[in-house]
C-alpha cells in the first residue's frame, strides 16, 4: 500500500513540486498558519511521513497520534519542537536541513547587528515622518564596529560563519563553548569563559542550538555584565534569553541595545519589546532569503523521502 505523507504548511514551490512528484500520496495543509494540535493530531493518523515547520510542535501526543509514523522532517536545521526522544523510542526518524542556512542566517545576525549599532530602522522612521531637517552632528549617533570586540556564544556551524564574516571589520573574536580551531586559525580568536566574553564584548550575539541547559542562558545576571554600550544580537532562540530581564535592561538603559530575530514566546512578544527605541526586531527569519528557503524545503522533502524509501538520510538527528 502506498505510504502517506503529510505537510503542515505551504513551502516554496520547489519543495512542494519534488513532494507532489513523489510516488506517495500527499495531503497538504494548504495554509500559512499552524494547525490547533487536536486538527493536527487527526491529520497525522494514517501518515507514514511528516514534513513540519519549527513552530508545530511535535511532542508525544503528537507522535502517539500517528501509529505508522517512520520519519518527522523538519525544515529548520534547530529541532527544538520536536521531542525527539520519545520519537527515538518509537524508531521514528528525525531529520533537520543544516548546513544550507548556515551563511544566510550569519548574515541576518549581522544585518541586525548593523541595523541597531548604526539606527538604522529608527533613521527609516525619522525619515519617513519628514523630521530631517539638516545635517546634525549629534543626529542619530551609533556606534562603530570596526576594531570592537565581538563575542559569539556557540562557535558552531552559524557562529563560525557569523564570526569569520567579521574579517573585513579588523575586530577582536571571543568565543565561549567547544574550541574552534578554524576561529582559532583564521582570526586569532580567543577561547573564553561566558562571563570574560560578556563582560569585554561590544557585541555578544547567540549562535548556540536550545536545549534545556541553554534556557536563559542570558538571564538578569549574565545581562547586567556586559557593557553599557554593548549591544545585544539574538538570531538562535528565545527561550535562550530571559526576555523580560532583557527588556528591563533595555528600559534602564543598562545596555546599548539589541537585534532580536527571535522570542522567547513566540509568536508573541512580551509586554514593553515593542515600545523600546534601542531594539530592531525581525521575524524569525534567519533563513529567509529566496535562495535558501527554496533549498530548505527541497532539503526537508528529500529527507522525508529518502527515509520513507528505506534510503540513507545524512540529515538525521535521531
Ligand atoms: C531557524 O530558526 C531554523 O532553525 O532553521
Amino acid at each position: 500500500m502506498a505510504k502517506n505523507i503529510f505537510l503542515s504548511r505551504l513551502l516554496p514551490e520547489a519543495g512542494m513540486e519534488l513532494l507532489k512528484q513523489s510516488e506517495f500520496n500527499v495531503d497538504i495543509h494548504w495554509d500559512d498558519d499552524p494547525l490547533p494540535p487536536e486538527v493536527f493530531r487527526k491529520r497525522v493518523r494514517n501518515v507514514n511521513g511528516l514534513i513540519c515547520l519549527l513552530d508545530d510542535i511535535i511532542n508525544f501526543e503528537l507522535i502517539d497520534a500517528a501509529p505508522q509514523l517512520e520519519v518527522i522532517s523538519n525544515t529548520a536545521v534547530g529541532f527544538n519542537n520536536i521531542d525527539i526522544n520519545y520519537a527515538k523510542s518509537k524508531g521514528i526518524a528525525v531529520c533537520n536541513t543544516p548546513e544550507i542556512l548556515t551563511q544566510t542566517t550569519a548574515e541576518l545576525a549581522w544585518a541586525l547587528l548593523f541595523a541597531i549599532a548604526r539606527r538604522i530602522p529608527e533613521s527609516d522612521t525619522f525619515m519617513r515622518n519628514g523630521k530631517f531637517t539638516g545635517w546634525k552632528p549629534l543626529l542619530m549617533l551609533g556606534g562603530n564596529i570596526q576594531g570592537k570586540t565581538l563575542g559569539v556564544i556557540g562557535a558552531g556551524r552559524i557562529g563560525t560563519a557569523f564570526a569569520l564574516m567579521s574579517k573585513g571589520f579588523n575586530m577582536r573574536v571571543l568565543y565561549s563553548g567547544k574550541s574552534n580551531p578554524v576561529l582559532d586559525f583564521e582570526l586569532n580568536a580567543e577561547n573564553v569563559d561566558l562571563q570574560i566574553l560578556l563582560r569585554e564584548s561590544d557585541f555578544v550575539s547567540l549562535h548556540v542550538p536550545f536545549r534545556d541547559s541553554n534556557y536563559h542562558l542570558i538571564g538578569k545576571d549574565e545581562l547586567a555584565l556586559m557593557k553599557q554600550t554593548a549591544y545585544l544580537i539574538n538570531t538562535a532562540r528565545g527561550s535562550v534569553v530571559d526576555e523580560m530581564a532583557l527588556i528591563t535592561t533595555l528600559q534602564e538603559k543598562r545596555i546599548a541595545g539589541a537585534g532580536l530575530d527571535v522570542y522567547e514566546h513566540e509568536p508573541a512578544l512580551s509586554p514593553g519589546l515593542t515600545e523600546l527605541e534601542n531594539v530592531v526586531l525581525t521575524p524569525h527569519t534567519g533563513s529567509a532569503t529566496i535562495e535558501t528557503r527554496d533549498t530548505l524545503a527541497v532539503m526537508a522533502v528529500e529527507n522525508c523521502l529518502n527515509i520513507l524509501r528505506g534510503k540513507n538520510c545524512e540529515n538525521r538527528v535521531v
